[in-house]
């Protein structure tokens, strides 16, 4: 994976298949380090399965025996001499969070965050999605729930607002990164 938000799209897609309706999507910027955190109120793991999710052969997939989203998001995080977090219950929830070393080389860029958010949007436009993005003390936060609301019935995963969003995503996170893309 060369870019973040391709990382982070497959940590979202870990919460819609855990069923939640929930999924907060965090991206922190500050003292050279970039926390990612990927939050959800879905089913949650056990103790036990949770000590063995970032092990590549750790999964329920029934399609391969093999699940590399979260050993790849530890991987990219640990190999800046960042840290890797995850936290679950059962019937609660699930948070995963990866700090990353902003200025080590090995560091992949951040890549279309709003790309990211729109296609977790058309293809689940049930769930709630709230995204907190912030760059020192600059902050930009998108919640689909709310934005629902103005949208009085126009289904959110219609074209033509998918391609709205896009705009709308993509000029806030470039005013929050004030000139310098993560
Ligand atoms: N947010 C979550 N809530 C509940 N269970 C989760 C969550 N994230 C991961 N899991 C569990 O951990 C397993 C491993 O996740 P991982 O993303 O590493 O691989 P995968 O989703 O199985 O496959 P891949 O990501 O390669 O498509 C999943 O199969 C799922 O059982
Ligand atoms: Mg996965």
């Amino acid at each position: 994976m060369r870019e973040l938000s391709l990382n982070i799209l497959d940590i979202a897609q870990n919460s819609v298949k855990a069923e939640a309706s929930k999924v907060e999507i965090g991206i922190l910027a500050e003292n050279n380090l970039l926390t990612i955190y990927v939050s959800d109120n879905g089913k949650g793991m056990t103790k036990e399965f949770l000590a063995s999710v970032t092990d590549p052969f750790t999964t329920t997939r029934t399609t391969r025996k093999v699940g590399m989203g979260i050993p790849l998001f530890k991987m990219a995080a640990e190999s800046t001499g960042g840290s890797f977090s995850i936290e679950s219950e059962v019937g609660k929830g699930t948070k995963t969070t990866a700090s990353f070393v902003i200025d080590s080389i090995d560091r992949m860029p951040l890549g279309n965050v709003a790309e990211t958010l729109t296609s977790l949007i058309m293809t689940s436009p049930q769930i709630d999605f709230k995204l907190i993005y912030r760059v020192d003390d600059r902050e930009f936060i998108f919640d689909t729930a709310e934005f629902k609301t103005l949208l009085e019935g126009i289904p959110i995963e219609s074209a033509e607002i998918i391609n709205y969003l896009k705009e709308y995503l993509d000029d806030n996170i470039k005013i929050v990164n004030g000139g310098m893309d993560l």
